[in-house]
């Protein structure tokens, strides 16, 4: 038996992301958990940003922001950008989270984060009372301490990365279990 609840806007779970716009002088960071990639050539992403806050018309300004990735380590931070708005706050200030030089754009990164994408805005458009971003990623920051022998990015240790999660329609944060299985491989053991 399922029971139905008509539209919801439910979904998990979803990363914590720190999105900023600005310069290294006036930069600005919301909390957005709606962050998709998009595609993989080149690499984009979207983000779903209110029309009610500063952030919109900043990253249309601006032309580009970054997406740092929270950690649990910062979840107190991270809740506080979701709470207040950059027309009135210096949420940098406030929280204390530290903007690094990004290397393409002009938005910085956040050094608390252990993942950073920088992104050029190429698109956009209203759908209801939100702005929907694309942005092209072009550059990836990561830890360098949190990287395995290949130093690849895919190597990145995700127990030590721990991930601020989002649960969507729970409202609930939480840190990510145990890893369960390899993708793109387990289901080859289905035998059929
Ligand atoms: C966990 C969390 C997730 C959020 N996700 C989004 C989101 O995906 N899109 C959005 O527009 N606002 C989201 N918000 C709300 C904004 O962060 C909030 O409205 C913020 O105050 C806007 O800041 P600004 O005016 O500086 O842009 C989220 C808030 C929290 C706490």
């Amino acid at each position: 038996m399922k029971t139905t609840f008509g539209p919801k806007k439910i979904m998990f779970p979803c990363p914590t992301s720190l999105v900023v716009t600005g310069t290294m002088e006036q930069a600005n960071i919301v909390t957005i958990a709606w962050v998709s990639l998009l595609t993989s050539q080149p690499p984009t992403l979207g983000i779903s940003v209110g029309t009610k806050g500063y952030s919109g018309e900043a990253i249309k300004k601006n032309k580009d922001f970054t997406v740092n990735i929270a950690t649990v380590g910062i979840m107190t931070e991270a809740d506080f950008c979701g709470l207040r708005s950059g027309k009135d706050t210096d949420k940098f200030a406030e929280t204390g989270l530290t903007k690094m030089p990004s290397r393409i754009v002009q938005s910085p990164i956040i050094k608390e984060c252990p993942l950073n994408l920088e992104c050029k805005l190429t698109d956009w458009r209203i759908i209801g009372r939100t702005n929907h971003f694309v942005g092209e990623i072009v550059e990836t920051h990561a830890d360098t301490a949190l990287l395995g022998e290949t130093s690849d990015i895919g190597s990145i240790d995700i127990e030590a990365f721990d991930p601020l999660i989002y649960i969507g329609g729970v409202r609930e944060y939480r840190r990510l279990g145990e890893k369960t299985g390899d993708p793109y491989q387990i289901g080859n053991s289905l035998k059929k």
